[in-house]
């Protein structure tokens, strides 16, 4: 199983002070989650590339686009703010390969996502182009949704079919969620409002971990 990875979600966060928002949870992130929301995939807009650009951390950026048909240049705007990966959804392009390709020719980790109902078949055609697959575990568009339990077996599919893929989880990540998510097979997890929902970031980081520690 690849490393435990763990990617608190900008969403629930402050944006008017970002930085330093980022800055308190620096230490125990792997990843920073970056949503991206176009108000067409999912009915709320966030933020966008030059936002992204105005980030500033040692940490690698996840970004997240929740956005419909996702062109060369838009991609290339996130890439030139900093991305570490890129995440696209199954459901938001005609032909993901070529997301896929353009973010990969681009040096960017390139992931894929499906949302809750939709079955792991569709992208089992990217598995062996993509550095991660995100499973949602909530309908992707707002923070603080109830984790849904039934998007579990495709998890434990995936793992059997890819043991060394990251797996990423997104969406009600919590002390109490956590630990169902890692044993299916899940190695990396978002957390938005578990972690800048609360007051002690680092209070609630150590619980969320401390849930995957040996029962
Ligand atoms: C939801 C976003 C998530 C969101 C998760 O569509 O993709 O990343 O921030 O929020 P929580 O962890 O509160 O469910
Ligand atoms: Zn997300």
């Amino acid at each position: 199983m690849p490393k435990i990875k763990l990617a608190p979600s900008i969403l629930s966060a402050d944006f008017s002070k970002i930085n330093d928002e980022i800055k308190q949870v620096e230490k125990y992130s792997d990843l920073i989650h970056v949503d991206i929301m176009d108000g067409i995939f999912v009915p709320p807009t966030t933020v966008d590339s030059n936002f992204v650009k105005k980030i500033k951390t040692k940490v690698p950026l996840d970004v997240h686009l929740m956005v419909h048909e996702p062109g060369d240049s838009y991609i290339k705007g996130f890439i030139d703010a900093g991305a570490y990966s890129i995440t696209v959804h199954e459901e938001a392009c005609k032909n993901p390969g070529h997301q896929i390709n353009f973010i990969k020719m681009n040096k960017v980790k390139a992931a894929i996502s499906i949302k809750p109902k939709t079955p792991l078949e569709k992208i089992k055609k990217y598995l062996d182009m993509v550095d991660m697959v995100l499973i949602m575990t909530v309908e992707p568009g707002w923070a603080g949704q109830k984790f849904m339990a039934d998007t579990m077996p495709k998890i434990k599919e995936l793992r059997k079919l890819k043991p060394k893929l990251d797996i990423e989880v997104d969406g009600g990540i919590s002390p109490m969620t956590i630990r169902t998510a890692y044993d299916e097979g899940a190695n990396v997890f978002v957390a938005g409002s578990s972690i800048f929902g609360q007051k002690d970031r680092i209070a609630a980081i150590k619980e969320i971990l401390g849930s995957l520690k040996n029962k």
